[in-house]
């Protein structure tokens, strides 16, 4: 079983995959970083270097590795993921997805204090990334909500995501 975190940058989908993938006994993939070390450069230098529709283009190209190469599977996808390149329903064809969904005011503080780059809000006052995130959630929102279970506020406690996805485990 491959099971698919996705949601808005800061949802929680490392920081909650990784301890689901543990519970599961399952592998932990971070797609970002699957890139970044299969590319040799920081997100943030591919954005800077070769732009966006690059970005995309490898982001489709290393989901499909993952998907190749692993049978059970956590994996926590970048916020972006979903929308680009039909890449929802290739993942919803592949596996169970999970949206982690939170509201932007709780994102615009848990992005403002967050050490990772993140090449699309950086350097943005907190009314300018509270602003961009009800912005493009709102455009999101229509690929996120292709997701096959749709947690609301996840707890940090990764047993909520477990009982959600236990009639997803017992078939697979
Ligand atoms: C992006 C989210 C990032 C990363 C890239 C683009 C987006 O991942 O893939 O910076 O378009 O929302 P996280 O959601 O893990 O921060």
């Amino acid at each position: 079983m491959l099971i698919f975190l996705v949601g808005f940058m800061g949802s929680g989908k490392t920081t909650l995959g990784r301890p689901l993938a543990t519970r599961l006994n399952y592998d932990f993939i971070d797609l970002d970083r699957a890139i970044e070390t299969g590319e040799g450069r920081t997100i943030s230098e591919i954005f800077a270097t070769d732009g966006e529709a690059h970005f995309r283009a490898l982001e489709r190209k290393y989901l499909e590795e993952v998907i190749a190469q692993h049978k059970k599977a956590v994996i926590s996808t970048g916020g972006g993921t979903p929308c680009f390149n039909e890449n929802m329903p290739f993942m919803n064809a592949h596996g169970v997805t999970v949206y982690l969904k939170i509201a932007p005011r709780m994102l615009a503080n848990r992005l403002l204090a967050a050490k990772v780059r993140r090449p699309l809000v950086e350097g943005k006052s907190p009314e300018e990334l509270l602003r961009y995130i009800e912005e493009t959630l709102t455009e999101r929102e229509t690929y996120y909500g292709q997701a096959n279970v749709v947690v609301g506020n996840p707890s940090r406690d990764v047993s909520q995501l477990l009982m959600i996805l236990e009639p997803y485990l017992s078939n697979n």
